[in-house]
């Protein structure tokens, strides 16, 4: 009784245009994604090749279980900024020896692999990722450190990437380095802290400083190889646990490692789930491309969850927010999904209650975003909008059971928040191409402006330029406008990633099985003080 039925009319005029533009939407992301595929380009690509050395994601592929999937996280990394898409390092999460790791890998036909802001908080974003789901960490080394010109940007900030290493040995999270490359300065300090390190022979250069900057320091003449080759790391400083003949070996050497951790999941692997009943295919045609249309999630989560089956808390009150269980690849699960946009007090107060039960339960939340934020006016206000949301705020925020986001749609103001938004440390945030995020629409935002622009003037006495206004406007709705699309918020890595809506239940069900290798333990309390 609680499976859901579909009303949606596959045969429909409004299903074609939905799904055309967003056809339309995911190809413009393909071509995106394509740059980071692409790397340093063709000139750089081949120069490696030249040297026999593999890409980071070969190398990526040789490691990981075969035919074992890979997510591949925040590929958009530095989009929009004066860096390469993609930010010259790979990460994501994939099998090893039938353990889930968090992997990166340097991209060195990048700038040598050299770190830039955005390398920084891709890797930073990596870090969290590992200890907060207790996954082994394989570091795929080869790069030139420090992007010199940016390293008033990185050179301070960057001390937390090693910090990170220890503190996860320090947690029982092994940490893996296989160095494929250069590693040098900072750099070094990968292997340095990680627990195991491979080192391939006439490749790795693991040192402090090469030969010319210790001839500058000391005036001694050396060479990389004495410096910090790997047959010296292997035979005399002891830097190197495993010496490897080649990048296959180097590979090969690093699953035996991933293979006696002896690394254990907190939870057994769930028994297989039954697909949903409806077709996940048709997820390209809900959204549509106007979001201040409403669209019913349930028809979503029917694509989405086990045998498209959901048991419905409270639906006939706050209808604008639709709150219940489910499983998804066998997992449960607590959905909160905005059917209507808005949120007004009862789905706010709702919220609240249910996300406490999930924390009873130790159940996983996923949050499906399209709000325009909580209701404003005079009623809602009298009716205690502030102190309804705060206390969804107050949930969202004390709430321990493991966080998922979705943005399907809008995710505009305070409701970003209250959905858990990219502060309120979910797990892992994901947007579909479809949806936008700003501090509140376009329209609104420009007409705000133009308002208090138009007060300002009125109280200095001064007469107002209506065409300056318009074209303020104007320029103003497209700015935000831009800057609310998910490609552009990707790049600021402010999700994990821009996924394909189809693949929503794959990608979920890929960060459910991550999530679980660390206990699922729900807060018993600990929550601040809801305001009544
Ligand atoms: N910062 C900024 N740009 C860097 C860089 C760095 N740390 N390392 C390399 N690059 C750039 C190079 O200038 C070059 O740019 P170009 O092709 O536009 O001229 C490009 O990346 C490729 O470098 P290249 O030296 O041709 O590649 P390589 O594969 O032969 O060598 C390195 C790679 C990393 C060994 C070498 O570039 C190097 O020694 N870099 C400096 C390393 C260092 O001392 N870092 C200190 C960090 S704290």
């Amino acid at each position: 009784m609680t499976v859901l039925d579909s009303a949606l009319d596959t045969g429909g005029p409004d299903y074609e245009v939905h799904r055309s533009a967003m056809l339309e939407k995911l190809a413009a992301l393909d071509a995106e994604h394509a740059k980071a595929l692409a790397g340093g380009g063709e000139k750089y690509t081949a120069r490696h090749r030249g040297r026999g050395k593999l890409l980071a994601r070969e190398r990526i592929e040789l490691l990981v279980d075969p035919d074992s999937p890979f997510l591949e996280l925040s590929p958009l990394a530095a989009w929009g900024s004066t860096y390469p898409v993609g930010a010259s390092l790979v990460t994501g999460i994939g099998v090893v020896e039938g353990v889930e790791c968090l992997i990166t890998a340097n991209d060195p036909t990048v700038r040598g692999g050299a770190s830039n802001p955005w390398t920084l908080k891709k890797a930073l974003r990596a870090n969290e990722i590992a200890y907060a789901n207790r996954l082994p960490v394989i570091s795929l080394v080869e790069s030139g450190g420090a992007d010199l010109p940016s390293q008033k940007e990185i050179f301070i900030p960057g001390g937390a990437l090693f910090r990170d290493l220890t503190r996860l040995s320090a947690a029982g999270i092994p940490t893996v380095a296989v160095v494929f490359g250069n590693s040098t300065a900072g750099g070094a300090y990968v292997p340095g802290m990680s627990d195991h390190t491979v080192m391939i022979e006439d490749r790795s250069k693991v040192f402090l400083g090469g030969p010319p900057l210790v001839r500058m320091a000391t005036g001694e003449e050396s060479d990389d190889e004495s410096l910090g080759g790997a047959a010296m790391h292997a035979r005399v400083s002891g830097l190197a646990d495993h010496y490897a003949v080649d990048e296959a070996d180097a590979i090969r050497q690093a699953r035996r490692i991933v293979a006696r951790l002896n690394h254990r999941k907190a939870h057994p692997d769930p028994v297989a789930a039954e697909p949903p009943k409806h077709d996940p295919e048709e997820l390209l045609g809900i959204v549509p491309g106007d979001l201040k249309t409403p669209f019913d999630p349930r028809e979503v989560i029917a694509r989405i969850v086990d045998g498209s089956d959901f048991d419905e808390f409270k639906p006939l009150y706050g209808p604008s927010l639709a709150t219940g269980w489910a499983r998804l690849h066998g997992y449960p699960v607590g959905i909160l999904a905005n059917a209507q946009g808005v949120l007004f007090s009862a789905e706010s107060q709702k919220a609240a209650q249910f996300i406490q039960l999930a924390n009873q339960r130790d159940i996983p939340l996923l949050f499906l975003h399209n709000t325009t934020g909580y209701m404003v006016g005079k009623e809602y206000e009298q009716g205690g909008i502030i102190k309804h949301g705060a206390m969804m705020i107050n949930a969202v925020s004390n709430s321990k059971v493991p966080h998922l986001s979705v943005l399907m749609g809008a995710s505009y103001g305070a409701g970003h928040y209250g959905m858990c938004g990219r502060a309120y440390d979910p797990r892992f945030l994901f947007a579909w191409p479809s949806a936008k995020s700003a501090v509140m629409g376009p329209q609104q935002l420009a007409g705000v402006l133009s308002i208090v622009a138009r007060a300002s003037a009125a109280a200095k006495g001064q007469p107002y330029d209506e065409e300056a206004d318009a074209g303020l406007r104007a320029l103003v709705e497209a700015q935000i406008e831009s800057e609310s699309l998910p490609v552009f918020l990707s790049g600021l890595l402010y999700d994990d990633g821009v996924i394909d809506p189809r693949d929503t239940r794959t990608v979920l069900g890929l960060c459910l099985s991550a999530i679980h290798t660390a206990p699922v333990e729900g807060a018993r309390g600990g929550f601040g003080v809801f305001r009544m």
